[in-house]
C-alpha cells in the first residue's frame, strides 16, 4: 500500500447487503452435490461437519474469481497488479479486524494459515520462562493447549458436570498463582460441546491478576458476534485467533490479532523476505506488524476470500447468525432428546451459551461404526472420535486414570480400536431442518438396527469401513491434468 493512502473498503460488485439465510444456502458451493451411496444410488451430501471446516460461499468463490486476473505478489512490486494487490490484501486485514471488534489503530491483524498457526506464533512470541504460568483449560483444542507446553508451566482449569468451564476453579488459579500468571488462553466456544464462556468476564478478572487474555475463536466467530472492546476497557480481549476455513472461506487464511506494542518487540516467530526495513551482514531491522510477523510471500487469496466472506456475513447479521443456529439447535435436540439409545453431551436444554455442535453416542455402537454409517448409508458428514481434544473427551466419557492408561498403551501398541470418542453433527448458518431430520431419520434406522452394511474395523485407526463401499473418486473429481492419474488416464475412468 502506498505509504500515504489508507486501505479502502474493498466490496464485491454485487452487494449482498439484503442477503438473507436461504439465500446464503443455495448460495453455497456443493449444497446439492450428490454423493454415492452403499446401495448405489446417490443422494444431496447433508453437510453437518462445518466445526472441522465450512463449505464456501458463492460469493467468496466469485469474488476469488474477480480478483485473479488481478493477482500479483504483493508489498514488492511496482506494476499496476501488484499495487493494486497490495491495496486488496491489506484492506482484507482490516476488514477481519472490524469484524471481531478490535482497536485498529493499536491492534494488528497479522494474517497465518489457520488458528493453530496463530496460538503456535502467539506462544513463540510472548517470551515465556519455564516458571511463568499459562492458564489454559481442559476444554481446550489441543491447539490451544499443546503450543504452551513447549514453553512454560500450564495450569489447566477444569470442567463441571455438564461441560461447562469451572469458573471457580478458574478464579482461584488466577489469585493462587497470582504474580507468576503471564496469559490466559481460552477457548471462545468448544469444538465438542459448543459451549461458550464468558470470555469478557474472564478478561477482567484475568487483567485484574495482571495477565492478558488470549481467546481461541475458531469456533465462536462463526456463529456469534465477537467484540475484543477498546483496550483501556478492563473487559477487553487481548489476542484472539480465527480462521477462515471455518468460516465459508477454506482458502488457507486464519488471522491473529493482538496489540501493535506487543508484536513491535522482539524478534520475529519466522524470518526471511518481507519482515524487515533494512539489512546488514550482521544485523535485521524489523519492519512493524504485521509485515514484521508474514514472513514471506502471504497467501493473498486466502485474505481476499476471507475478506469476502465476512462481507456475506455481514451482510445477513451475525446476530441472525447466532439466533438462526440456536432455534435449529432446539429443533435438533427436541428430537434427538427424545430417542431411546442416545446419550447426549453437555446442555440439551439450556442452549443460549452454545454454538450448534451436537456430540452423541448411539449406545452399545463404536463412534466410528455410527459415523461410517451416517456417511454410506446416509450421506450425512459428521465427524467423531476425540476432535483434538482428548482430555476434555475424555472428561466427558468419564474415562478412570485406569482406564486412560490402558488405552494409551493399546494405542502406543498400534490398537486404537477402543480409544473412546463421540459423533459430532455441527451445524452452519446455512443448516437447516431438512438436515436435522436427515440426521435424526439415520440415527432411527441405526437404533432399530436397519443397517444394510457389513462394517469391519481397521484396528490400527480405529475406523470402520463398509465391504464393498468403493466409489471410484474419478467419478467425482479429477485434476484437469493428462496423467496425473498415474495408469488411469481421466478418458478409461468414466
Ligand atoms: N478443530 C476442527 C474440529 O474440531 C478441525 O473438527
Amino acid at each position: 500500500m502506498p505509504a500515504s493512502a489508507q486501505p479502502r473498503m474493498f466490496r464485491h460488485r454485487d452487494d449482498s447487503a439484503q442477503l438473507t439465510l436461504a439465500d446464503v444456502r443455495r448460495d453455497i458451493v456443493g449444497i446439492d452435490t450428490p454423493v454415492p451411496l452403499l446401495d448405489g444410488t446417490r443422494r444431496p451430501y447433508v453437510f453437518l461437519d462445518n466445526a472441522a471446516s465450512t463449505p464456501a460461499f458463492g460469493r467468496v468463490l466469485r469474488c476469488v474469481q474477480d480478483f485473479l486476473p488481478w493477482y500479483s505478489g504483493v508489498h514488492r512490486g511496482t506494476g499496476f497488479k501488484s499495487v493494486l494487490a497490495t491495496e486488496v490484501f491489506d484492506a482484507a486485514h482490516d476488514v477481519v479486524g472490524r469484524f471481531v471488534g478490535a482497536d485498529l489503530s493499536r491492534n494488528a491483524v497479522i494474517f497465518t494459515k489457520n488458528t493453530t498457526e496463530c496460538v503456535n506464533k502467539l506462544a513463540n512470541r510472548a517470551g515465556l520462562r519455564p516458571d511463568d504460568i499459562v492458564i489454559t483449560t481442559l476444554m481446550e483444542h489441543h491447539s490451544n493447549d499443546l503450543p504452551w507446553r513447549k514453553h512454560c508451566t500450564v495450569i489447566h482449569v477444569g470442567v463441571l458436570e455438564d461441560g461447562h468451564l469451572d469458573l471457580g476453579q478458574l478464579r482461584s488459579a488466577l489469585s493462587h498463582y497470582r504474580g507468576r500468571v503471564r496469559l490466559v488462553a481460552v477457548t471462545g466456544a468448544s469444538n465438542i460441546t459448543g459451549l461458550c464462556s464468558p470470555i469478557h468476564d474472564i478478561a477482567e478478572w484475568t487483567h485484574a491478576a495482571g495477565a492478558r487474555l488470549f481467546v481461541d475463536a475458531a469456533q465462536l466467530a462463526p456463529h456469534r458476534p465477537v467484540t475484543m472492546m477498546p483496550d483501556d476497557d478492563p473487559r477487553h480481549i487481548d489476542f484472539l485467533a480465527l480462521s477462515a476455513h471455518k468460516m465459508y472461506a477454506p482458502f488457507g487464511t486464519g488471522a491473529l490479532v493482538g496489540p501493535k506494542q506487543f508484536f513491535e518487540q522482539g524478534e520475529p516467530d519466522m524470518v526471511g523476505g518481507g519482515v524487515v526495513d533494512i539489512v546488514t551482514l550482521d544485523h535485521a531491522h524489523w519492519n512493524h506488524p504485521p509485515h514484521k510477523e508474514e514472513a514471506g510471500t502471504p497467501n493473498v487469496l486466502g485474505g481476499v476470500a476471507f475478506a469476502a466472506a465476512i462481507g456475506v456475513l455481514e451482510a445477513v447479521g451475525m446476530e441472525t447468525v447466532a439466533r438462526h443456529e440456536t432455534e435449529l439447535l432446539r429443533y435438533a435436540y427436541g428430537k434427538l432428546r427424545r430417542m431411546p439409545g442416545i446419550v447426549l453431551y453437555g446442555p440439551t436444554e439450556q442452549l443460549d451459551d452454545k454454538v450448534g455442535t451436537i456430540t452423541f453416542n448411539v449406545e452399545g455402537k463404536h463412534n466410528s461404526l455410527v459415523a461410517a454409517i451416517l456417511g454410506v448409508e446416509g450421506g450425512i458428514g459428521v465427524r467423531n472420535g476425540c476432535f483434538c481434544a482428548h482430555p476434555y473427551v475424555k472428561q466427558l466419557l468419564k474415562v478412570t486414570p485406569e482406564e486412560d492408561t490402558a488405552l494409551t498403551g493399546e494405542v502406543l501398541a498400534g490398537n486404537k480400536s477402543r480409544m473412546p470418542g463421540m459423533v459430532r453433527a455441527s451445524l452452519g448458518c446455512y443448516s437447516n431442518e431438512d438436515d436435522v431430520d436427515a440426521l435424526v431419520s439415520m440415527l432411527e434406522r441405526v437404533i432399530r438396527g436397519d443397517i444394510r452394511g457389513t462394517y469391519v474395523q481397521d484396528r490400527s485407526t480405529g475406523a470402520y469401513h463398509a465391504a464393498g463401499y468403493d466409489p471410484d473418486f474419478l467419478e467425482y473429481f479429477q485434476y484437469h491434468v493428462p496423467d496425473i492419474h498415474g495408469d488411469r488416464r481421466p478418458s478409461e475412468a468414466s
